[in-house]
């Protein structure tokens, strides 16, 4: 069996897959840090140990994300736009359309029936779309990230947060706090906020379906029933287990595995 490894140094969290032949043995979510290299080597250490490998063992590495050329132990580094299109692949086959909205930047990514990247269009300017808009939201309301995705189902129709700039949405939401408005009200608004930058940015790169979502932010319920809702599209769920926010991780080990059998 053959066993590789990929490493996603994403500009918020950073996360390894090993794969033996095409199952995943360990994955490993951690922090990024202002020290890439040493934030690889960390959460490759961890990933090995969970599989019970042994580093020698590993036939090869892809590291993949923004510090993707930061994994010193890598063979590979391969663009996180192919990584994400493999991975959404390899969970979901039916898979043509994936939108990964992460810590920074959100992508929407076209891939073919065997997962290899046709087309994308990219957000990288701009933290609103992103999961740095929510977590800056969920500061000031003084809620966790996983509370945003609860109070999204709660009673109560959405506010509209009309400032596209995070900076203002951020003042606005404090003067909605304070004329009293019920909490999950804000929380459906941003989410709706979220989602209409989301929405507009598919429909430039043409929603094929089936789409999927991954990215960490895909962990948040709200954010997919607004997405669907703006769409008016549903998304194809991760099968029970699948953790959307190693997808890209999962992704570069495949390649890894690939590009293995190829030397
Ligand atoms: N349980 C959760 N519920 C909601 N949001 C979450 C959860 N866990 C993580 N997130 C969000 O996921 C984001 C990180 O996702 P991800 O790991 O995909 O980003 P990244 O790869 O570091 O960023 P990028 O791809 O933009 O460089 C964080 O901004 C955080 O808000
Ligand atoms: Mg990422």
């Amino acid at each position: 069996m053959m066993i590789t490894a990929g490493v996603d140094i994403g500009s918020t969290a950073s996360k390894s897959v090993i794969l033996g032949g095409d199952k995943i043995l360990a994955q490993v979510i951690g922090s990024s840090s202002t020290n890439p290299a040493k934030t690889a080597q960390e959460i490759y250490q961890q990933a090995l140990k969970q599989a019970g490998i042994n580093e020698k063992d590993v036939a090869f590495v892809v590291g993949t994300g923004y510090g993707r050329a930061q994994v010193p132990f890598a063979n590979a580094n391969i663009s996180e736009l192919s990584c994400h299109g493999r991975g959404a692949h390899y969970f979901l086959n039916s898979s043509r359309t994936v939108l990964d909205i992460g810590g920074q930047d959100t992508k929407v990514i076209s891939i073919d029936p065997n997962g290899n990247l046709l087309d994308f269009a990219m957000n990288d300017k701009c933290a609103a779309g992103t999961g740095r808009f929510l977590e800056m939201m969920a500061r000031v309301l003084e809620l966790g990230l996983t509370q945003l995705g609860e109070m999204h189902f709660q009673e109560g129709e959405p506010c509209v947060i009309g400032n596209m700039c995070s900076v203002f949405a951020e003042s606005e939401v404090i003067n909605l706090v304070n004329e009293g408005v019920p909490l999950p009200r804000i929380v459906k608004g941003l989410h709706h906020s979220l989602a209409g930058r989301v929405a507009s940015m598919v429909k430039r790169v043409g929603m094929e379906p089936e789409l999927v979502i991954t990215g960490g932010v895909a962990k948040n319920r709200g954010v997919i029933d607004a997405i669907e809702s703006k769409l008016k599209a549903k998304t194809t769920g991760f099968p029970q287990g699948a953790d959307p926010q190693i997808v890209g991780a999962l992704g570069a080990a495949l390649i890894a595995k690939d590009q293995a059998q190829a030397k």
